[in-house]
This record gives structure tokens, C-alpha cells and sequence, in this order.
């Protein structure tokens, strides 16, 4: 199979970076405060999010995280997220990481592997034969943030908001989701680095900000 999408697993020149965690967890102010910390010291930053990160995905991002909770069946939810995926890593992703620059990307495919192959449905195998065929591409580092789920939904709730279609299931299922990504932690040892969630915003982003230094002066030419 030709395909640009698997030349190059550790993708391009750039290092690439996703953040994942529960809903609540802290991704999204990490990866920013990273993406302003990073910018301060010279880098190029692409700081981009899923669903979405490029103008057809996000669009299909709507169609994901608006409406009634039962509006997709778990397999066509599937095929949603990973076109959404493909059209980010052809739009953004890929080219920010030929042009060199440090790509942010709050979740990437390991949400699907928990969310859909884990926890809101058991698909994990589909999952995996759609990300080898159509993706095929995994981040040089992934953040995984480890909040409690009564904080993180603590959290969610205060911050509300209309993209409500995965949120409102309880602590349980934020539970369930929080072993899922722990368990990906361990069965991808290499890349995945699991840092405490519960700690205050300076605090993480210190360690958050120590941990890609590290990655950076491994891969990057300052
Ligand atoms: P996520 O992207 O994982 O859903 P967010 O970064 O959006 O999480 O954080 C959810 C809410 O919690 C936001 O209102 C944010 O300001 C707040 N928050 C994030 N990190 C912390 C933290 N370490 N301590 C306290 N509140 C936080
Ligand atoms: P996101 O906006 O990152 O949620 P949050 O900021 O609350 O963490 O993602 C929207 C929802 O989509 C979130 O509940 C997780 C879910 N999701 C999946 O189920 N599968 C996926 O592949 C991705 C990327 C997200």
C-alpha cells in the first residue's frame, strides 16, 4: 500500500505530542500552557485537539459530541472519529511535522482505543485494523493525565458547555475510562508517560513542560 500516513511512524522532522486523560482531567490547560511555554523558548507550536484540529474535521466533530447520546451506533462512531482523525493528520498534523515544528494534540488515537475499545463499547479489534489501515501513525510522547473521577467531573461540570453528548455518564464510567488509560500506559511503556492530574495547574505543567524537554533534546535539533 502507498500511503504518505505510514512513511514515517514517529512522523517527519517535528516531534508529536497528544495529551489523554478522562474527561476533566486536564489536557486541555496542559497542552496550552505547554504550547505557551514551548513558544517562549523559540519552538514552533501547533496546538490542535480531536475530534477535530483542521476545518472538515471539526466539522465532523459536531456530528460526533452534539446531539442525542444514542445517535450512532458504536461502529459507525468508530468510522466518524477515525475520518475525523485522517483528515487532521493530512491537514495539520502531517505537515506541521515535515515542516519541523512541535505538534500539541489534546487526545489522538488512544481515546479511541479506551472509549471505543475499551469502555463505551468492547471494540478494540476494529479499533486497531481501522488505525492500522487509515492512520498508522502514533505520537513520540503521550501525556497521560491521571485525575481522580470525582474531581475530573467535578471539574467538567463547573466548566459546562453544549458538547454534552459523553459527559453526564457518572463516576463509574469516568472510573472505567481511568483504568482503560492506565492500562494502555503499560502496553505502550515506550511512549506513554502517566503523571499525577490531581496536582495543582503550576505545579503539572512544571513536570509536564521537564518530561518534553527531555523528548525534545532526544529528537528535535535546537
Ligand atoms: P480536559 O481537557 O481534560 O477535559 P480541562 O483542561 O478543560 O480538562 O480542565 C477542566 C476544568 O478544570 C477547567 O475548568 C480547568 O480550568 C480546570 N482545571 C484544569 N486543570 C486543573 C488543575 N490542575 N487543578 C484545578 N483545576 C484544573
Ligand atoms: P474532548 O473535547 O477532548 O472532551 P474533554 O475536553 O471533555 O476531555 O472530547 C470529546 C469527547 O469525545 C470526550 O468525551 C472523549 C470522546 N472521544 C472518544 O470517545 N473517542 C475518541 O477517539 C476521541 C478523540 C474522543
Amino acid at each position: 500500500m502507498s500511503d504518505w500516513a505510514h512513511a514515517d511512524p514517529t512522523g517527519g522532522r517535528g516531534l508529536f505530542l497528544s495529551f489523554e486523560g478522562i474527561d476533566g482531567s486536564g489536557k486541555s490547560t496542559q497542552a496550552r500552557l505547554l504550547a505557551e511555554a514551548l513558544r517562549g523558548r523559540g519552538r514552533e507550536v501547533v496546538l490542535t485537539r480531536e475530534p477535530g484540529g483542521a476545518p472538515g474535521a471539526e466539522q465532523i466533530r459536531r456530528l460526533l459530541v452534539e446531539g442525542d447520546g444514542g445517535r450512532w451506533s458504536p461502529e459507525t462512531e468508530i468510522l466518524l472519529f477515525n475520518a475525523a482523525r485522517r483528515d487532521h493528520l493530512e491537514r495539520t498534523i502531517r505537515p506541521a511535522l515535515d515542516a519541523g515544528k512541535v505538534v500539541i494534540c489534546d487526545r489522538f488515537a488512544d481515546s479511541t482505543r479506551v472509549y471505543q475499545g475499551a469502555v463505551r463499547a468492547q471494540l478494540r479489534g476494529l479499533v486497531d485494523q481501522l488505525h492500522r489501515l487509515m492512520i498508522g501513525v502514533e505520537p513520540d510522547l503521550t501525556l497521560i493525565l491521571d485525575t481522580d473521577p470525582e474531581l475530573a467531573l467535578r471539574r467538567g461540570l463547573a466548566r459546562g458547555g453544549a458538547e454534552d453528548r459523553f459527559e453526564g455518564f457518572g463516576p463509574g464510567f469516568a472510573q472505567r475510562l481511568r483504568t482503560g488509560f492506565l492500562e494502555l500506559a503499560r502496553d505502550y511503556p515506550q511512549r506513554c508517560r502517566v503523571l499525577d492530574g490531581n496536582r495543582p495547574v503550576d505545579v503539572l505543567g512544571a513536570e509536564v513542560l521537564a518530561v518534553v524537554e527531555r523528548a525534545l533534546a532526544g529528537k528535535v535539533r535546537p
